[in-house]
C-alpha cells in the first residue's frame, strides 16, 4: 500500500480532526466527567500526531489501547496505517465510529477490553493493581486479530499504570512491535522489547 502524500490537504484534515477531538473532549469533560469519575482523558493529540508521522510506513498495523473518542486511531488511518482501536466504554465507541464517518476514515473500533482473554497482571513482588484500567470481555476476537498482529501499539495510561502496558506487550505483543506510550508528564515515548528508545528527530512525514 502506498502511503498518502503528506501534503497541505492531509495536514488540514489532521488539524480539523484534532480540533474535533478537543471540542468533543471539552464537552465530555463538562458533562460526563463533571458528574463523576471517568478514565477518559485526552492525550496531547498534536504530540501523538508527530510520533505517528515519524513512525509511519507502508502496511503497518496500528492498535490503540483504550481508543476513547477515536481521534488517535482515525489519525493513524489518515496517515496510512491499518488502524484499529479497542475501547471498553460503548458510548465512546459510538462517538469514535461517528467521528470515523465524519472524517471518511476506515479506522475500525471494537468495544471490549484490550487485555487478551486470560491475561492477569502480577509483578514479581505480588502487585496486581491495574489502576483505572477496566475489566471486560476481550476485544480481540471481534477484531479478528491478536495483539501480536500489530506493528505499532499506542496507549495513554494514567500515571503508575505504565508497567501494566509494558507487561502486556512483553507477554502478548510482537517482540518487534513499537509501543508508543503517552506519559502524563513526558509526552510520547517509544519502546521496543520493553526498552525505551531515544527520541527520534522530527520527520517530514515520510511521503
Ligand atoms: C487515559 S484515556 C486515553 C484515551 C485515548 N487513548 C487518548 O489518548 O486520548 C484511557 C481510555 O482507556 C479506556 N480503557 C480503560 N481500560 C480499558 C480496557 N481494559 N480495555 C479497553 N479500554 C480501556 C478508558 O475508558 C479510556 O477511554
Amino acid at each position: 500500500m502506498v502511503l498518502p502524500a503528506f501534503d497541505e490537504r492531509l495536514r488540514a484534515r489532521l488539524r480539523e480532526l484534532c480540533d474535533a477531538g478537543w471540542e468533543f473532549f471539552d464537552h465530555f469533560d463538562r458533562t460526563v466527567r463533571e458528574r463523576g469519575f471517568h478514565a477518559f482523558i485526552a492525550s496531547e493529540y498534536e504530540a501523538v500526531r508527530d510520533a505517528l508521522i515519524t513512525h509511519r510506513a507502508s502496511g503497518v498495523r496500528f492498535l490503540e489501547l483504550g481508543s476513547a473518542s477515536g481521534i488517535i486511531t482515525i489519525m493513524a488511518d489518515l496517515l496510512g496505517y491499518e488502524a484499529c482501536g479497542i475501547e471498553i466504554d460503548l458510548a465512546l465507541i459510538a462517538t469514535a465510529r461517528e467521528m470515523a464517518r465524519r472524517f471518511d476514515s476506515r479506522a475500525r473500533f471494537v468495544c471490549g477490553s484490550f487485555f487478551p482473554a486470560g491475561y492477569s497482571y502480577r509483578t514479581a513482588d505480588g502487585e496486581v493493581r491495574t489502576g483505572t484500567l477496566g475489566e471486560g470481555k476481550s476485544g480481540y476476537q471481534e477484531l479478528g486479530l491478536a495483539l501480536d498482529d500489530f506493528d505499532v501499539v499506542f496507549g495513554f495510561p494514567w500515571g503508575g499504570e505504565e508497567p501494566v502496558l509494558l507487561d502486556l506487550m512483553k507477554r502478548y505483543g510482537n517482540p518487534e512491535a513499537l509501543l508508543l506510550m503517552h506519559g502524563v508528564n513526558d509526552g510520547v515515548q517509544a519502546y521496543r522489547g520493553g526498552q525505551r528508545l531515544p527520541k527520534p528527530q522530527m520527520s517530514d512525514g515520510g511521503s
